[in-house]
């Protein structure tokens, strides 16, 4: 047998491709190292994209051509973790499914009060338009808006420790606010809350969704963390505004899902731009540039840009989302083209695309 050599098993990782950026693993650096010991081949990868599903399917394709190879006998695809790993795999072994939801996705910012309420419930009206099934957790403890929006009230029904979420529009929604009791803010302070944060998370009777959108709290405090760290998240999606404040933020959130192993989906740009009635001027009233700079730095994908709408504010107020009160308005457009973009990314990230 002919001994194999590096430059044959580089030519054969070479006819691999990230399917996300569309070059081959070789060109796009993640070949580390090659180690060959007789027939034994060891090769270090460090993919961008560390999704658990996407690495598999790239250490089996890898170890495919690579033991075509004349000269070989066995093959170790190493993969470390990013940032020293070994604590972020154990807290992904921890992590549950939550009971009758196909994919749970974050919904996050780094920052308070750049929308993140507002897309969270406009993107789940655009993915129930597309004919999936919707819900909505609404994680934020101390400032629950999400009911408000959907125009819930009331306290929800449950038997036998389970929570049943209420239906608004079609669309399952319950909100963490209610664990929370104003007359005794301080006891829900720290270890308790996050303790009842779990609890909640999986005692809710999600009826057979395709999408569970949750609201996470603004920050990357001591609730984000107990819901990443615990929840087998599909992945996030990162609310910012075009403003460099806003974007530094986002940066900080980015770098929390990415420590817990989620992969993130996307950035939508909120509040982008304003066009008056009567106008198709853009006026970039919170600058520009933000969702951009975010894709260029961490390599995840812009999933859109929502402008400013009159109706918006309102829309939530009323608790109609403007996604159904205007279904043809631009606002509701760029929400299904965001819903659009997210559903891709979720197979492509390898999370299959699940079927409406
Ligand atoms: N594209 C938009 N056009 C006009 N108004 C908007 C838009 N997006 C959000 N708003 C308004 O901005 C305010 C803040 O939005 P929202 O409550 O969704 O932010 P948030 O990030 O969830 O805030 P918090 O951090 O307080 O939870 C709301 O009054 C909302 O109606
Ligand atoms: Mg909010």
């Amino acid at each position: 047998m002919t001994p194999i050599d590096e430059g044959a098993i580089l030519r054969a990782l070479h006819t691999l491709q990230d399917p996300e950026r569309r070059k081959d693993i070789v060109t796009l650096g993640y070949v580390k190292k090659v180690t060959i010991d007789a027939g034994r081949v060891t090769v270090v990868l460090e993919p961008a994209n560390q999704a658990p599903a996407a690495k598999d399917a790239l250490r089996a394709e890898a170890e495919r051509v690579i033991m075509g190879l004349e000269g070989v006998a066995e093959v170790r695809i190493d993969m470390p973790a990013p940032f020293g790993g070994r604590p972020q795999q154990d807290a992904m072994m921890e992590k549950r499914p939550i009971p009758g939801a196909k994919h749970v996705i974050a919904v996050s910012s780094g920052k308070g009060g750049v929308g993140k309420s507002t897309v969270t419930v406009n993107l789940a009206c655009a993915l129930k338009a597309s004919g999936a099934r919707v819900g909505i957790l609404d994680g934020d403890v101390y400032g629950p808006n999400i009911p408000l929006m959907l125009g819930v009230t009331g306290e929800p029904a449950g038997s036998n420790n389970r929570i049943f979420p209420f239906v608004s529009h079609d669309i399952q929604v319950i909100s963490m606010g209610l664990l929370v009791d104003d007359s005794q803010p301080m006891i829900w302070r720290g270890p308790m809350l996050n303790k009842a944060v779990q609890q909640f998370m999986f005692q809710v009777d999600w009826h057979d969704l395709d999408y569970l959108l949750v609201d996470m709290p603004p920050g990357t405090g001591d609730v984000q963390l107990t819901l990443t760290q615990n929840t087998q998240l599909s992945g996030a999606v990162i609310v910012t505004t075009p403003q460099q404040v806003s974007v530094l933020d986002v940066k900080k959130a980015v770098r929390m899902f990415d420590k817990v192993g989620v992969p993130c989906l996307g950035v939508v740009e909120n509040m982008s731009y304003f066009t008056p009635p009567g106008s198709t001027e853009r006026y970039e009233i919170f600058g520009s540039g933000g969702g951009a700079e975010i894709e260029r730095e961490f390599d995840i994908p812009l999933l859109g840009q929502v402008p400013i709408g009159l109706g918006v504010r309102e829309g939530g107020d009323k608790g109609t989302p403007i996604t159904l009160a205007e279904p043809n308005g631009e606002i509701a457009q760029a929400f299904q083209a965001i819903a659009d973009a997210t559903v891709r990314r979720l197979g492509t990230l390898g999370h299959g695309v699940a079927t409406p």
